[in-house]
C-alpha cells in the first residue's frame, strides 16, 4: 500500500466550543486554541482536526453552518482561523476541518431562497415532498427524535432534516447544487488546509422511492433508504475529480451504516473515493437493538471481535481510522476504561491500545488527561438538543425521571463537550468567563497543570506513547494478528513486519490477568505501569499495558 503522511500521522481533535476561551466570555475560540499550540505541539500529534467553526445559529453547535466561508462570531475571525493555521503548520501539524454538506442550517441563504416559493431556482437544492395522507411523506425519523420531515407553512410541503429541523438536508441529487459544494472545497484548500473530515457522508444519496423504514432500520443499520444510498459512490468520485485533484490533502468520512464489506467499497485504494473512514459498529457496542439510550456493559470478547474485523477486513486494501471517543461520544475511559479506582492506568491502557493499531489514530481533547464522563443532576445544565430531545421524548413516554437521568449521565455528548480543563484555577483554567456548559468538579485534580509536574500522568504516557508510535514503523505498516480470542480480561495481539514483531497486551480489567504467551524471549519496550512495573512477569496486573519486542516465535501459553 501507498506510504503517506496521514496514514503515518496521528490526529488530535478539537471540539473549539470547550477547549480554549480567550476572550473571557465563556466559549472556546480560535485564538484560545492558537494559545495552545505548544501544548499540541508536545503531545506529538501531526495532525489536528477542528470541529465545525463555521457561521452557525447553533441548534446542533456548528453542525448547523449558514456560511460556509465565515467563522462563527464567538470563535473569532477569519483572520484568527488563518493565524492558527499558520501557527500549527510551523509547528510541523496539518490542519483538517470539518466538511459538513449532508445538510445546511435553515438560515443558510440556500434554504431561504429554496423554501420561499415553489418556483425558487434553489427549490431542488433541498429534499421538498408533499404531505402524504395529511401527515409526512413517509416514516423516517430524525436521528435527534421525531420526523424527519418538517412542514413548511409558505408552500404548505415538507422538507428532509435527517438531524434537528433546523438542519434541512441538501439535495446532491442536483447538478448545480454539487458544483457549488466543490468550488467552496476548493476555496478552503487554497486557503491551506490539509483534508476534510466529512460529516455523515454515507447519508448523502437518498432513495428516490423514498419507501419506508422497516422495523429495525435506522441510520446506523446500513439498510436505510438513506444510508449508503444509490448514487454515493457515483457522488464521491465526482467530488474527488472536481473538488481534491490536484491538493495533498486526506478525507476521512465520519461513515454510519459502515460494514467491511461496504466500507471497502468507499474507502478502498483501489477506488478513488475516500481515504479513511469513522465506522461505528465498536461505537454501537453498548447500545441494546441500536439504541444508544438503552445500554449493556460492555463484552470485551466482542470488542476485540470488532476491532479484528475492521484490521484483518481492511489490510492491505483499505486504511483504518481507530477512535475510541469523540465529541459525540462518552468519555472513552468512562466507556471502555475505569473512571474509579483504576481511571490513570486504565486511561492509559486504552491510549496504549488505539495507539498500537493499524490505521490512523485519533485522540480526542482531554482523552491525554483521563477526563472522565460527569453528569449533571439536573437536566437544565444539558446543552446538547440530542440529549434534551431524547429527555423530552422519553419522559412524555413515561419513562421514570431516574432511569432518563443515567442513560443520559453515560451516554449524553455534552460528557465529550464539557470544558478542557487546564489548571485547579477558576474554570479549570478553561477561561475567565462563566463557561457555556460546566465544568467536570474533578478539574481539582484532573488537569494539564498537574498532570505537566507528574512524570506518571496520563498526559506525560500519552507523549511516550506517540514517540513510541514514531519510532516503532510496524505499528503503522505491520501486521495485526488478535490473540486469546475468547479471553475475557486480555487484549493481546501481534503486529510485525518493518522487520520488528511486537507484542502488545492489555489487560482491561481491574483484576490480574494471565499473559498469553510466555515472557521468555521478549524484552519489554514500554508499559503504562512505567518502570517500577514488573513487566517480565507472566501476568498483568489491573489495567496494565505493555509492548514488548519478540525475538523469536513462541507458541501461545
Ligand atoms: C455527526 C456529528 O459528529 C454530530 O455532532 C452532528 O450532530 C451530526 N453529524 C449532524 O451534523
Amino acid at each position: 500500500m501507498k506510504r503517506t503522511w496521514w496514514k503515518e500521522g496521528i490526529v488530535y481533535q478539537i471540539y473549539p466550543r470547550s477547549f480554549m476561551d480567550s476572550n473571557g466570555d465563556g466559549i472556546g475560540d480560535l485564538r484560545g486554541i492558537e494559545t495552545k499550540a505548544d501544548y499540541i505541539a508536545s503531545l506529538g500529534v501531526d495532525i489536528v482536526w477542528l470541529n465545525p467553526v463555521y457561521s452557525s445559529p447553533n441548534r446542533d453547535n456548528g453542525y448547523d453552518i449558514s456560511d460556509y466561508e465565515a467563522i462563527m462570531e464567538e470563535f473569532g475571525t477569519m483572520a484568527d482561523l488563518e493565524s492558527l493555521i499558520e501557527v500549527l503548520h510551523r509547528r510541523g501539524i496539518r490542519v483538517v476541518m470539518d466538511l459538513v454538506v449532508n445538510h445546511t442550517s435553515d438560515l443558510h441563504p440556500w434554504f431561504r431562497e429554496s423554501r420561499s416559493s415553489k418556483d425558487s431556482p434553489k427549490r431542488d437544492w433541498y429534499i421538498w415532498k408533499p404531505a402524504k395522507a395529511g401527515g409526512p411523506p413517509n416514516n423516517w425519523k430524525s436521528c435527534f427524535t421525531g420526523s424527519a420531515w418538517e412542514r413548511d407553512s409558505r408552500t404548505g410541503d415538507y422538507y428532509l432534516h435527517l438531524f434537528d429541523p433546523g438542519q434541512p438536508d441538501l439535495n446532491w441529487e442536483n447538478p448545480e447544487l454539487r458544483r457549488a459544494v466543490y468550488a467552496m472545497m476548493r476555496r478552503w484548500f487554497a486557503r491551506g488546509i490539509d483534508g476534510f473530515r466529512m460529516d455523515v457522508v454515507t447519508l448523502f444519496s437518498k432513495d428516490p422511492s423514498y419507501r419506508d423504514l422497516m422495523p429495525g432500520e435506522g441510520m446506523f443499520s446500513g439498510t436505510a433508504p438513506y444510508v449508503y444510498g444509490p448514487r454515493l459512490h457515483e457522488f464521491i468520485r465526482e467530488m474527488r475529480r472536481e473538488a481534491l485533484s490536484g491538493f495533498d490533502v486526506m478525507t476521512v468520512g465520519e461513515a454510519p451504516g459502515s460494514t467491511v464489506e461496504n466500507a471497502l467499497e468507499l474507502v478502498g485504494e483501489d477506488r478513488g473515493e475516500l481515504d479513511m473512514l469513522f465506522q461505528f459498529e465498536l461505537m454501537g457496542i453498548d447500545h441494546v437493538d441500536g439504541d444508544k439510550w438503552r445500554q449493556r456493559p460492555i463484552d470485551l470478547v466482542e470488542m476485540k471481535r470488532i476491532i479484528e474485523r475492521w484490521q484483518l477486513g481492511l489490510a492491505g486494501r483499505a486504511w483504518n481510522s481507530n477512535y475510541l471517543m469523540n465529541h459525540d461520544q462518552p468519555r472513552s475511559v468512562s466507556r471502555f476504561g475505569d473512571d474509579g479506582c483504576f481511571r490513570t492506568e486504565s486511561a492509559k491502557a486504552l491510549l496504549l491500545l488505539n495507539l498500537s493499531l493499524g490505521g490512523t489514530p485519533y485522540i480526542y481533547q482531554g482523552e491525554e488527561l483521563g477526563m472522565a464522563n460527569a453528569a449533571f443532576d439536573s437536566i437544565s445544565d444539558y446543552r446538547d438538543v440530542d440529549t434534551l430531545n431524547y429527555y423530552k421524548e422519553a419522559r412524555a413516554a413515561g419513562v421514570a425521571e431516574d432511569e432518563v437521568m443515567r442513560s443520559i449521565s453515560y451516554m449524553s455528548r455534552d460528557n465529550a463537550r464539557r470544558p478542557m480543563q487546564w489548571s485547579a484555577g477558576r474554570n479549570a483554567g478553561f477561561g475567565s468567563g462563566l463557561p457555556w456548559i460546566g465544568v467536570n468538579p474533578d478539574y481539582m485534580t484532573v488537569n494539564a497543570e498537574a498532570e505537566e509536574a507528574d512524570p506518571s500522568s496520563v498526559l506525560n504516557f500519552v507523549r511516550s506513547m506517540t514517540r513510541f508510535r514514531k519510532e516503532h514503523k510496524v505499528l503503522v505498516y505491520g501486521s495485526f494478528e488478535l490473540l486469546a480470542h475468547d479471553d475475557p480480561k486480555l487484549f493481546a495481539f501481534l503486529r510485525e513486519g518493518e522487520g520488528e514483531r511486537l507484542f502488545v497486551e492489555v489487560n482491561m480489567s481491574g483484576d490480574v490477568a494471565k499473559a498469553a504467551m510466555p515472557s521468555s524471549g521478549m524484552t519489554p519496550l514500554i508499559s503504562n505501569l512505567g518502570s517500577s512495573a514488573n513487566t517480565a512477569a507472566d501476568r498483568l496486573e489491573p489495567w496494565e499495558a505493555r509492548i514488548s519486542a519478540l525475538h523469536r516465535v513462541s507458541s501461545p501459553v
